[in-house]
């Protein structure tokens, strides 16, 4: 529910209570974000309760500095010192902006946000409108609440409405202030050792949580959460951040002397400046913010069910997920028709349900230095073409899958031949590879169409099922051809361009199951999940690390948003030997499939894993669906799932887990 009392703006969940003013001089002043309080606590609170800065703002009618208060919109140059959420290069060069109250508006819907992916289904929103007058520009903020799952996400749109173009240094999508000090739990990692929790006690000084990479990036994922001393797993208070973005993200955690915290959320402004045309906007993405008093598992139970409600996208949101086997680490590029043929029938045998034929099928692709780009199949491998293969795998009874890699071009493509000036790079005999291959310019209108109409081609049959949508480098040598001096608009307009091909692939077709991979996990976030709802969350399939890695995202991420794999053993990355129930129960939390060549698999494991895939496809919306807790004691790590009065628990050794 959203009140306004008087100067005072109450925005209500069914277990929380986030309140700010209007204050005298016409800014906005929060006042608190916690567990649900009355009215008459709310009018209690206080704004100015220490008092240390000396920069008063109008010192004869009101002797207070920012410094000492909590804002709900920090700006620079008024006497508030600490992390602002927006700075501007004003047309005269200056940068200091006074934002206040104009009016608001109570919707009783939630709005989608312009060109990026955003929560739907907000019980409603309240709209507040900030002006600076002397520069004339209008900040819009949003706020939507989502009540069962005490969740509030909040974003920001900047429009200019003054005569002069500007240029915007940052605008963030959310800060908190608190009258006391956190404990930070980050997550942070590289390829193949995504998710690693971070604790950090921040009593002095800033805590930074961000990607500079163009993804959201397995570096630190956009996910942190904030608890105190006494927090643990059910119980004590604790705070999720999340933002609805895939590109570089930044989140600080400042605290100041007299222990209060400042919390900020966004784009990061790392290589980032807008040029505003008068009457020209910029949306910053949607944050989200939850609050739990059940420790980490309430506030997990509450971010589950607030993303698979209300973030993920609809046409799959609650839909169950078929059991997959991918070629990857049965055959690498080394594939074939008759391969894939012969491990779809063995597939079957074990009552898997789809095949997917992972990289390797497509123009002279038979090892990751050529062909990204030359998106058409590679007659040696696949004589009778996607389609042909197709039919094949749907006659055997299994559903269809393909790998793309749709942002990338091999430099050795007849695709980067005919196109050199697509891709993003400064000079072309210098360029910092990363894997063979280079990003395309997804801010050129003509590189979105060639994407668009070469993933239109590959689908239109309607033979292909599942897509997985691969990204192997991070950016480098970053300047688009297409933006000219404006490059530091690169990074976001990226983001933007790939936002506008997902959502119109995405909506042609509906049917077809999308799974998000970033290399694993570089670019697991909630802008994804809006328009893939499945993501690969990591390429270490070794069980005794992927335990970690799923428990990790776990925190953040229902399990029903990621799949794991059971694959051969000894591990391909790690080298570990565990036993297919270890690989089995870890991998079953969550969309279940296998990665190994079961052409190879004895008679006896190939009947176990029917076993398994008998018992996950009986349960399945249990495995994908059910409530998921994280226990702990001296000995084990237990998984829990929870629904009605079906229950599973797997308990793993802590040794096992710190000796590896
Ligand atoms: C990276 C992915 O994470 C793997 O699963 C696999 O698809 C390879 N790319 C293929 O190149």
């Amino acid at each position: 529910m959203i009140k306004k009392i008087d100067n005072y703006f109450v925005i209500e969940t069914n277990n929380t209570t986030y309140c700010f003013m209007v204050s005298e001089t016409g800014h906005l002043f929060h006042l608190y974000y916690g567990k649900k309080i009355s009215e008459k606590e709310i009018f209690e609170l206080k704004w100015n309760t220490k008092q240390t800065g000396n920069t008063v703002y109008y010192s004869k009618d009101f002797p207070y500095s920012f410094e000492d208060i909590k804002m709900e919109f920090g700006f620079p140059g008024k006497g508030d010192i600490r992390e602002s959420l927006i700075e501007v290069t004003n047309s005269d060069g200056s940068f200091t902006v006074d934002f206040k109250y104009d009016h608001y508006e109570i919707l009783d819907y939630k709005k989608e946000l312009e060109g990026l992916p955003s929560s739907y289904d907000g019980n409603n929103e309240l709209v507040i409108y900030l002006r600076d007058y002397k520069h004339n520009y209008l900040l819009e903020l949003n706020y939507s609440i989502f009540d069962e799952d005490d969740v509030i996400t909040k974003s920001v749109k900047f429009i200019n409405e003054s005569t002069n173009t500007i240029k915007l240094n940052k605008l963030l999508s959310n800060s908190i202030d608190f009258d006391e000090n956190f404990t930070v739990t980050s997550f942070v990692g590289n390829w193949a050792n995504e998710m690693n929790k971070v604790t950090t006690k921040v009593s002095g000084g800033k805590y930074v949580i961000e990607s500079t990479i163009g993804s959201s990036s397995s570096r630190a994922n956009s996910f942190f959460m904030l608890s105190k001393d006494d927090t643990l797993e059910n119980s004590g208070k604790c705070l999720g951040f999340n933002l609805v973005y895939s590109g570089n993200h930044y989140g600080s955690i400042s605290t100041t002397a007299l222990n209060t915290t400042r919390v900020v959320q966004g784009i990061n402004p790392y290589m980032f400046e807008f040029e505003i045309e008068p009457n020209e906007s910029f949306v910053a993405p949607e944050a989200i913010v939850c609050y739990s008093e059940d420790g980490f598992n309430g506030l997990s139970k509450r971010l589950h069910g607030f993303i698979n409600n209300h973030i993920v996208n609809k046409n799959y949101a609650g839909k169950d997920r078929p059991v997959l086997l991918n070629s990857w680490e049965a055959n690498y590029f080394d594939i074939s028709e008759d391969k894939l043929v012969q491990l779809a029938k063995k597939a079957k045998e074990v009552g898997i349900e789809m095949l997917v034929m992972d990289d390797g099928w497509f123009g002279n692709r038979n090892d990751d230095t050529s062909s990204l780009g030359d998106w058409y199949v590679n007659k040696d491998k696949l004589p009778n073409g996607l389609e042909g293969l197709a039919n094949k795998i749907h006659d055997i009874g299994l559903k269809f899958g393909i790998w793309v890699e749709m942002e990338m071009v091999s430099v050795d493509s007849e695709f980067y031949r005919n196109h050199p000036d697509w891709v993003m790079s400064i000079d072309e005999d210098t360029h910092s590879e990363g894997r063979n291959q280079r990003i395309l310019d997804l801010c050129n209108p003509m590189v979105r169409k060639y994407i668009y109409d070469s993933l239109d081609n590959m689908l239109g049959s309607g033979l292909i099922d599942y897509v997985k949508w691969d990204y192997n480098r991070i950016f480098s040598d970053v300047y688009s051809p297409t933006l000219k001096t404006r490059q530091k608009e690169t990074f976001h307009r990226y983001i933007l361009g790939l936002y506008r091909i997902m959502k119109k692939v995405t909506s042609k077709y509906p049917n077809v199951l999308f799974e998000g991979c970033g290399a694993g996990g570089n670019r697991f976030d909630l802008g994804i999940l809006s328009y893939f709802p499945q993501i690969w969350g990591s390429d270490n399939t070794d069980a005794i690390t992927r335990f970690d890695i799923q428990n990790n995202y776990s925190y953040g991420y229902p399990l029903s948003c990621f799949t794991n794999h059971v694959s051969a053993v000894p591990n391909h990355q790690t080298g570990r030997t565990t036993n297919l129930t270890t690989r089995f129960n870890v991998a079953s939390f969550g969309n279940l499939g296998y990665e190994l060549d079961l052409i190879k698999v004895s008679g006896q494991e190939l009947e176990e894993i029917r076993k398994q895939v008998e018992l996950y496809k009986q349960h399945r919306h249990f495995f994908q669906y059910g409530t998921f807790e994280r226990e702990v004691d001296d000995k084990y790590y237990y998984w829990k799932l929870k629904d009605g009065n079906i229950q599973r628990s797997c308990r793993f050794v802590k040794k096992i887990f710190e000796n590896r």
